[in-house]
């Protein structure tokens, strides 16, 4: 067994763990009408920024899930840094367990972390615990072009080969007991800004290291950074808005 943690050697320290941005989070978190969203949980929160956002902007305690513990501490510490300590609670659990914990939901938010548990999965077993009316917020992957260069094409059918086009998501969506209010698609500089710029050096950094699950890491990190910049623009992450019914 590798004594070596790839995720930490990848990730360690980063504030963001996929495509994203404080903007974005404001400006999906704009699209939602106006209201009070008494409990708030923030599925798969990663180091939580995101969760900062959220917790600054609605001045509401945000309960922060994620199954890794060192993201977690991160969160933990840059709240206490910001002085929001008391605006943020950390769970380390795992995201499928929300309805065993949270059963009145206001507000759900998931920024690129959905997918682990698959975006149908993790839409219909959160609807447990949102209340009638409450909101979701996810972000997952999809197909934005009908025309995929064979190299992304290839690269996700083995990767990620649940992706799907946008209205496919929207019916899914439907289908787990929501209305779509509105979708926004991240812009590319979302995915290079302090994510990919940092990311890559590290991830090139490590493709011969001595451990082979490291090395596996950097290297197909370094193969999706590559599968991007030739993607045409046929892919991105997708915020999808969602009420309740
Ligand atoms: C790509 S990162 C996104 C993190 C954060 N939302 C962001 O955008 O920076 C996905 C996160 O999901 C977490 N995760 C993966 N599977 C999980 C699970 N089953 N339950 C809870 N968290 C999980 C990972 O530890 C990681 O922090």
């Amino acid at each position: 067994m590798s004594t070596y943690d790839p995720i930490a050697f990848l990730f360690g320290g980063m504030e963001k763990l996929g495509p994203g941005g404080n903007a974005h989070t404001l400006h999906v978190l704009h699209l939602l009408s106006k209201g009070q969203f008494p409990v708030i949980v923030d599925a798969g929160c990663g180091a939580g920024r995101q969760t900062m956002v959220l917790a600054k902007e609605l001045g509401t305690l945000v309960h922060a899930v994620d199954s890794y513990e060192p993201f977690l501490n991160d969160l933990t510490r840059r709240a206490a840094d910001a002085g929001i300590e008391h605006l943020v609670q950390t769970h380390c659990m795992d995201m499928k367990d929300i309805p065993d914990v949270f059963q009145h939901i206001d507000l759900l938010w998931s920024e690129g972390a959905a997918y682990n548990i698959g975006f149908a999965n993790a839409l219909t077993t959160w609807a447990r615990a949102i209340k009638p009316d409450g909101f979701a917020v996810v972000s997952e992957l999809a197909w934005l072009r009908e025309r995929v260069p064979d190299t992304a094409r290839e690269f996700f059918l083995s990767g990620y080969p649940d992706m799907q086009h946008i209205t496919q998501n929207i019916a899914v969506a439907e289908g787990a007991g929501y209305n779509v209010l509105d979708t926004y698609t991240l812009p590319k500089e979302a995915w290079v800004e302090a994510y990919y710029d940092i990311l890559e050096p590290r991830a090139n950094a490590l493709v011969d290291h001595s451990d082979r699950s490291v090395r596996d890491f950097a290297r197909e990190t370094v193969k999706e950074i590559e599968i991007f910049r030739t993607s045409e623009d046929s892919y991105g992450y997708v915020f999808y808005v969602l009420q309740r019914v």
